[in-house]
Order: structure tokens, then C-alpha cells, then sequence
């Protein structure tokens, strides 16, 4: 497979084979994983665990808190389904993910995410499969902006009549009527932000979209896309391990009324203690390409994991239930969307909403946090990056 310079630009990584799926986690040559799907046995449920450092774990419907987005109301912890068959490997197996994405509706979930490019397809119609005992019962969220041939994506494709085209195969693949909330996947540099907004206003009018976003879109493209269409949401990458939405989009989402989802909020798994210093990822799974990942930087980011850690270990709590719980402290409109495939870290990080703070805490948490700097850029080439782009003028 051939890595983009850019996992979190256009394409997120591209469709993964299941081969050489290596990962080795603290000492270099502990197998975790191996490159198949799961057995139908390991697809199942666990029936026992031992009892994990989780001291908050939710039961059954006991998330309870809901936030909003824009005008979206929703459980205050969403969750991720791109992990059940994108870039993340070894994908879980249809009937697994399907399984835990119906655990987390009756613990109380009822904001799912997924796009048009994961797969492609598939995580659309996984998630849909999975929700459709549950339609109207909670939220789904899925993206377009990508061109695909022969099933593989393309580029970046945001012309309002291929989003119309896009949003009818998400409603099939979803099994819906309308979509709660339809983002931009990434900015189309060549389309006017204002010709996608109006696409998806004709959408809203034709009762197939109920609420509009965009993930990792330029300011000023966010302004214009607000003025044009009110904007529900903002998704970027936001985590312990990458705090870039603090610069601007974060006191434009406050400013307008815009609610924001953080996406990897996990930092795809660093922030819950299953990497270390040895850890090298299979040259198929899309975390390879991560330069925060590479083993100087993995052992120098130790530094922040162990802030994390400490502060988890004071609250009684586990590394990713302070890492979820922290994100909500910074703001009220703030829902995180960990992914998951496993019902057990399900549970565990639903706990997070029922984790606080005091303002001592967090003042304290961001005085450790500035002695760990994070080591590392994002990505690898920032020029292809596909995050913050603005769109052309009309
Ligand atoms: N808008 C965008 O451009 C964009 C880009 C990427 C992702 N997303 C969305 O955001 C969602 C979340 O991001 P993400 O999945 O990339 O990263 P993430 O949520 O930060 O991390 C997911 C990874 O963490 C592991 N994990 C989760 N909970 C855990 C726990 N309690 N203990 C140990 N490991 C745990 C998962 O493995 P297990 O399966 O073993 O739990 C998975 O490998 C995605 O599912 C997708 O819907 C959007």
C-alpha cells in the first residue's frame, strides 16, 4: 500500500489489505495483533474481563448528559465508527463493530459518526445495519466530499451536484431519510464554499439533511460557510496530542454558536497507555505513517503520556477516561468521538462523562501539560496537508 504524506489530509490513508498486520506494543516483539479478521468466537463479546483500572464505567443507559451542537442535541460522548473497517487495523469484523455499536446505544449513545470515504462505503452501510432498529432514536453523522473510481477515492470532490449524488448513496447505504448531521469532509480548494452550503440548503429542503458541518476547514472558509448556511459542528483533530483547534477554531465555533467534535480523541490509542516506546505499527495500518509515532518520538511523547497518566492515577480514573474528560472540561459544546471496535473500552470511556474537574485542576493539568511538549509535526508534509484549507472565492 502506498501511504499519503498526509494520513489526515484528503484520503485519511486508502483501503488497507489485512496482510503483515504486526503491532507490537511496549516491548518491541510482543505480538498483539494478527492480520485477519477476527475468529467469530473473538467477534463475540467477552464474557469476563478482569477487572480493569476503570473506576467509572457506565451501565446499561447510564451516560445520561447530553450537549449540543448548533441546534443538535446529543449524548455527550459520541462514538467513532471508522475503526470498525478503515485504516486502524485488524478491522473487527462486520458483526462485531455491529455489536458494539448497539452496546452503545443502550448505554446511552446517540451520536454516531462515519463518512462516505470510510471503507469506502462500507462503515455507511456497517453503521447503518447496525442503527436501523434504533432510527429516530439517535443521531448519525456521516461526510462527503471525496470523487471514488473502481471503489478507490480519488481526490477531493466538493461540486454541489456531486454532493447531491453523494448524500443519495449515504441515505441508501445508511438506511435513513435524512442525515442528522452532514459535514465536508475536507475544504475543496476549487469550489466556493458558498456553492456547497447552498447544495446542502437545497438537501435541508428536501427534508434528506437536518444539520450541517465541516471538518477541518480554513477559518475564513468556516465564517463564510456560517453566513451562508448556519453552521451545527466543527470536526477536527483534537486531543491531549494535538491542540491546533486552540488557535482559532475553537473562539470562532464559541463566537458563533458552533459546537465542535473532536475527532481522534484518543490520539487513535497513545492517550490510553497501549503504545510504548517499542511499539511499530504494520506498514499497512495507517498509523505507521504518523510521525508522533515514530520510535524517537513515541519515547520522547512518553513524557506526555505520563502527565496523563499521573493526573488519571490522582482522579481514580483510567488514562482515557481523563484524556475524554478533559476535552469536555474545555468547553460545554464539546463532544469527543473516541472509536472503538472492543465493548469493554466502550464502557471505560463512557465513564468519562462522569468525570470533573475543578478549576484548580485544570490549571494545574495545563501547568504539567507545558513541561511535556509534544514531539513530532502532525503530519508528515504539511504543504499536502488538507487541514485548515480555504476554498476559492466565487
Ligand atoms: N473528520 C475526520 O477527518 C476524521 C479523521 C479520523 C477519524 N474521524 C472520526 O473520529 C473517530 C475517532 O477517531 P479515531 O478512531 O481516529 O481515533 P481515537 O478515537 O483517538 O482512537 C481510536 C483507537 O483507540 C483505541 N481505543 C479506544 N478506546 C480505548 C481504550 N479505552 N483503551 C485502549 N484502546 C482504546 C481503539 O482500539 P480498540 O478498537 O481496540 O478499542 C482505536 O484503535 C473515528 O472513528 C471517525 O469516526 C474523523
Amino acid at each position: 500500500m502506498t501511504h499519503r504524506s498526509d494520513p489526515t489530509s484528503s484520503s485519511e490513508g486508502t483501503g488497507n489489505s489485512r496482510r503483515d498486520i504486526l503491532t507490537m506494543a511496549g516491548l518491541a516483539g510482543s505480538a498483539l495483533a494478527v492480520g485477519a479478521p477476527l475468529s467469530a468466537a473473538a467477534q463475540r463479546a467477552p464474557a469476563a474481563r478482569p477487572a480493569s483500572a476503570a473506576s467509572v464505567t457506565t451501565s446499561r443507559g447510564a451516560i445520561g448528559k447530553t450537549r449540543k451542537l448548533g441546534a443538535l442535541e446529543v449524548s455527550s460522548i459520541g462514538l467513532g465508527c471508522m475503526v470498525g473497517s478503515a485504516y486502524f487495523l485488524p478491522f473487527p469484523g462486520r458483526q462485531r463493530m455491529i455489536s458494539v455499536i448497539r452496546d452503545a446505544v443502550e448505554r446511552g449513545v446517540t451520536f454516531f459518526d462515519t463518512a462516505e470515504v470510510y471503507g469506502p462505503f462500507t462503515n455507511e452501510e456497517v453503521v447503518g445495519e447496525a442503527l436501523a432498529p434504533f432510527r429516530n432514536k439517535v443521531a448519525i453523522a456521516t461526510k462527503f466530499g471525496f470523487a471514488f473510481r473502481d471503489g478507490k477515492e480519488t481526490g477531493r470532490n466538493s461540486r454541489p451536484d456531486h454532493i447531491k449524488q453523494a448524500v443519495e448513496g449515504s441515505l441508501r447505504r445508511l438506511k435513513v431519510d435524512a442525515i442528522d448531521l452532514l459535514y465536508q469532509h475536507r475544504v475543496d480548494p476549487d469550489v466556493p464554499i458558498e456553492d456547497v452550503a447552498g447544495a446542502v440548503k437545497d438537501l435541508i429542503q428536501a427534508g434528506k439533511v437536518k444539520h450541517y458541518g465541516l471538518s477541518e476547514p480554513g477559518p475564513n472558509t468556516l465564517r463564510r460557510a456560517h453566513a451562508e448556511l448556519p453552521v451545527s459542528a466543527v470536526q477536527n483533530e483534537y486531543s491531549l496530542l494535538e491542540r491546533s483547534p486552540e488557535g482559532q477554531i475553537l473562539s470562532i465555533c464559541e463566537e458563533l454558536g458552533i459546537g465542535f467534535v473532536p475527532w481522534g480523541p484518543l490520539a487513535r490509542g497513545f492517550l490510553t497507555g497501549r503504545f510504548g516506546e517499542g511499539t511499530r505499527f504494520a506498514s499497512d495500518d495507517w498509523r505507521s505513517t504518523i510521525p508522533r509515532f515514530f520510535p524517537d518520538n513515541m519515547k520522547g511523547n512518553m513524557a506526555l503520556f505520563a502527565v496523563v497518566d499521573a493526573w488519571a492515577k490522582r482522579k481514580g480514573i483510567t488514562p482515557a477516561q481523563f484524556s475524554l474528560a478533559w476535552l469536555m472540561a474545555q468547553k460545554p459544546w464539546i463532544v469527543p468521538i473516541p472509536g472503538t471496535t472492543d465493548p469493554w473500552h466502550l464502557a471505560e470511556n463512557l465513564g468519562a462523562a462522569a468525570v470533573t474537574f475543578s478549576t484548580a485542576d485544570l490549571q494545574q493539568i495545563a501547568a504539567d501539560l507545558a513541561r511535556a511538549p509534544v514531539i513530532g509535526p502532525r503530519v508528515l508534509d504539511p504543504s499536502t496537508s488538507a487541514n485548515g484549507v480555504e476554498a476559492r472565492q466565487r
